[in-house]
C-alpha cells in the first residue's frame, strides 16, 4: 500500500531555502522522495541547501528577490516552462522580522514587511494556484508565526502580516478547492534559526535565559516546522485545508509560569 506520507513524483517550490526553516523543508521534501525548486536571494548559501538535498542534481535552484512582486510571475513561469515540469504546490518561507515600536514604524518598513511576508506568497499563490500549472491535489502551506496570533512587542509589522497569512488561507481554501487544491498555514513558535538569533541579539543577558522557559517543550528546531510542512504537503493531510496548524512546543497554551 503507498505511504501516504511520502512526496514521490512530487515537486514543490520552497522559498526561503537559503536558510534556516526553509532550508530544513526543502531538505526534508527531498528526504520523501519529493523534488524541489528552491530560492532565495544568497546565492552561495542557497548552493549550500542545494547540495544538501537527495539526489540534489534532480532539483532546481535560483536565486530571486521577492521583495520584486512585479517580477514574480515572470521568474517563477520562466524556470517551469524552461524546465517543462508542473508543481504539487509549495512552501512559502521567505521572511523578515522587522522588530520597531509601532509609534516610530514607518509605513515604508510595513510594506516591506508585508511585501516578502504576505504579498509575494499571495502572487505565488495567483500564479501557481492554476491547472494549467500545478496538479491536481496540489497543497499551498505558508510559513506564519505565532506572532500572527499573540501579537508581540515592537513587531507590528511582523505579526500583522503574519495574521494576514492566518485569514487569507481561509478564503484562498474555499476559492481554490474547486481544482482539489489545499491551502494552509503554519504557526511556528520560538525556533532556532538566524531569524531568531537577530531578535535575541536585541535581548538582556536574563531576557534570553527567559525564552525557553516561556515554552513548555523548549525551543525548537528548523526540523520541528520541516515534519509539519512535509506533512501538509502530503496525500496524508488531503483533507486539511483553510487551517492554520501551531508548531510552538506549547507556548500559545496559556499560562507563563514556570515549574
Ligand atoms: N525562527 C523563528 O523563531 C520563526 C518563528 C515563527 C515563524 N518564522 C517564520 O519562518 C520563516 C523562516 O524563518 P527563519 O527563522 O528560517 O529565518 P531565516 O533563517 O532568517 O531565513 C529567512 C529566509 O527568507 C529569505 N528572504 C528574506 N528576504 C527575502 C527576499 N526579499 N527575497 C527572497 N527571500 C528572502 C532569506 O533568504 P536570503 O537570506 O537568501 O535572502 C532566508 O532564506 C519566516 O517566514 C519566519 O517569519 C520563524
Amino acid at each position: 500500500m503507498k505511504n501516504p506520507f511520502r512526496l514521490e513524483n512530487k515537486i514543490f517550490l520552497v522559498t526561503g531555502a537559503s536558510s534556516g526553516i526553509g532550508k530544513e523543508v526543502a531538505i526534508a521534501i527531498t528526504k520523501q522522495g519529493g523534488k524541489v525548486i528552491i530560492t532565495g536571494r544568497n546565492k552561495e548559501r542557497l548552493g549550500g541547501t542545494y547540495k544538501q538535498l537527495v539526489d540534489y542534481k534532480k532539483n532546481y535552484m535560483d536565486t530571486y528577490d521577492l521583495e520584486n512582486i512585479d517580477g514574480i510571475a515572470n521568474w517563477i513561469l520562466s524556470i517551469i516552462h524552461k524546465n517543462n515540469i508542473r508543481l504539487d504546490g509549495f512552501v512559502h518561507c521567505a521572511g523578515i522580522n522587522i522588530l520597531k515600536p509601532t509609534m516610530i514604524l514607518n509605513n515604508k518598513e510595513l510594506d516591506k514587511s508585508m511585501k516578502i511576508n504576505f504579498y509575494s506568497g499571495i502572487e505565488l499563490l495567483r500564479c501557481l494556484g492554476r491547472p494549467k500549472i500545478s496538479n491536481k491535489n496540489s497543497s499551498f502551506v505558508f510559513i506564519s508565526s505565532v506572532g500572527g496570533i499573540l501579537g508581540e512587542l515592537g513587531a507590528l509589522a511582523y505579526c500583522t502580516s503574519k495574521a494576514a497569512l492566518i485569514v487569507a488561507v481561509k478564503t484562498a481554501a474555499l476559492e481554490l478547492a474547486r481544482f482539489s487544491y489545499r491551502v494552509n498555514c503554519i504557526a511556528p513558535g520560538m525556533i532556532e534559526t538566524p531569524m531568531l538569533k537577530q531578535y535575541k541579539n536585541l535581548l538582556l543577558e536574563e531576557q534570553i535565559s527567559a525564552l525557553p522557559k516561556k515554552i513548555p517543550l523548549g525551543l525548537g528546531n528548523p526540523n520541528d516546522v520541516a515534519n509539519a510542512a512535509v506533512f501538509l504537503l502530503s496525500d496524508a493531510a488531503k483533507w486539511i485545508t483553510g487551517t492554520t496548524l501551531v508548531v510552538d512546543g506549547g507556548y500559545t497554551c496559556g499560562g507563563r509560569l514556570t515549574n
